[in-house]
């Protein structure tokens, strides 16, 4: 393991108060995401869209690296230059999630178990040779009636850890994502416990399976109270919450927590990442950062519906979300921005 190569990319990654830019949404999802807003679902408009993004100027001065997936990361642009060359020319990192999702978890109805580790050596060898410096893991944990359970939870840590050992074995750094879904109505304080939990269990496992600390990055949800919780907290008290569950799990030798948006609306991402880092950012010893999707991506879509009239519409919109999440790493967000 080349341990310098790893704990450099992993600080490029978080450098200069930049953050990640997910952007490697399964055919499945991308096409439900483009058949709501009447988008057509084919291989070319998906290349188009990622096109899109990857061209947007300036991204780099807020992008420090970008999560593609399988086909992305093989496209090109209509002038024939690799998206990842784009990137790399814009200064920003490219990287690849390397699951092959969430399946149902056999004997726990409701539950999921993240698929992926066969021959993932060789793919993870081979998207290293495609450009990629970084992959992507996530599992899903759903809060129900006497949900999670100690399996899901167990089983989920297990495979995220074989999967980081594997990347830092190739000299990738893994974004190690266990997502606790924001679906149901449980409290904020029960989102708590179970984040808590899987967070620990994923770092025992990294410990039994000799993944290096310091050459990951996680990227976990914020702690939110169901969408469907009587009592939603304020921006402040989600803040608080969400600093209070790391700091018990974990270490000081992460070099990153790079925070998913879990379908927050982009502008409440903002604020809630900005109330973090207003309040505690001098007193903790990983920055906190952004690896957001949909918070960053929304508002660009809905803008390009498909039509190459509306890309340079849609790219202001992708950097303008992009610098809000920029400023709000340095608690410098303001909703003034959104209206700017
Ligand atoms: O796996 C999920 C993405 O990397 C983050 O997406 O910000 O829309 O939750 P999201």
């Amino acid at each position: 393991m080349n341990a310098k190569l790893l704990m450099k990319t992993a600080r490029s990654l978080m450098a200069d108060g930049k953050g990640l830019l997910a952007m490697d949404e399964s055919d499945p999802t991308c096409n439900k995401r483009f058949e709501k807003l009447g988008i057509r679902q084919t291989v070319e408009t998906r290349r188009a869209y990622r096109e899109l993004i990857v061209t947007t100027p300036r991204l780099g001065e807020s992008i420090s690296g970008a999560i593609l997936y399988d086909d992305t990361i093989r496209q090109i642009t209509k002038d024939g230059i690799l998206l990842v060359e784009v990137l790399n020319h814009a200064g920003i990192i490219p990287g690849i999630k390397v699951d092959s999702g969430a399946d149902e978890m056999a004997g726990h109805p409701g539950e999921k178990i993240t698929i992926g580790l066969d021959r993932l050596r060789e793919r993870l060898a081979e998207y290293a040779g495609l450009g990629a410096r970084f992959a992507k893991w996530r599992a899903v944990i759903t809060i129900g009636e006497g949900l999670p359970s100690c399996a899901c939870i167990h089983a989920n840590a297990h495979a995220l850890a074989r999967y980081a050992a594997l990347c830092q074995e190739a000299g990738l750094v893994p974004i190690v994502e266990p997502e606790v879904l924001m679906d149901g109505s449980h409290s904020l304080k029960r989102c708590c416990e179970v984040t808590e939990n899987i967070i620990r269990a994923v770092f025992n496992e990294f410990y039994d399976q000799r993944v290096m600390i310091e050459g990951i990055i996680l990227k976990p949800n914020m702690i939110l109270p169901g969408l469907r919780c009587s009592t939603q907290e304020s921006v402040s008290e989600v803040a608080d919450a969400t600093v209070m569950c790391l700091m018990r799990v974990v270490p000081a030798a992460v070099p990153g927590i790079a925070f998913l948006s879990g379908g927050q609306p982009g502008e409440q991402a903002s604020a809630r990442l900005n109330a973090m880092n207003v309040r505690f950012r001098s007193r903790l010893p990983w920055p906190l950062s952004f690896s957001f999707a949909r918070a960053i991506q929304q508002p660009a879509m809905q803008i390009w519906r498909g039509d190459d009239r509306n890309i340079k519409a849609a790219q202001e919109a992708l950097l303008h979300r992009a610098n809000c999440n920029l400023a709000a790493r340095r608690g410098e967000y303001t909703t003034a921005m959104e209206k700017s």
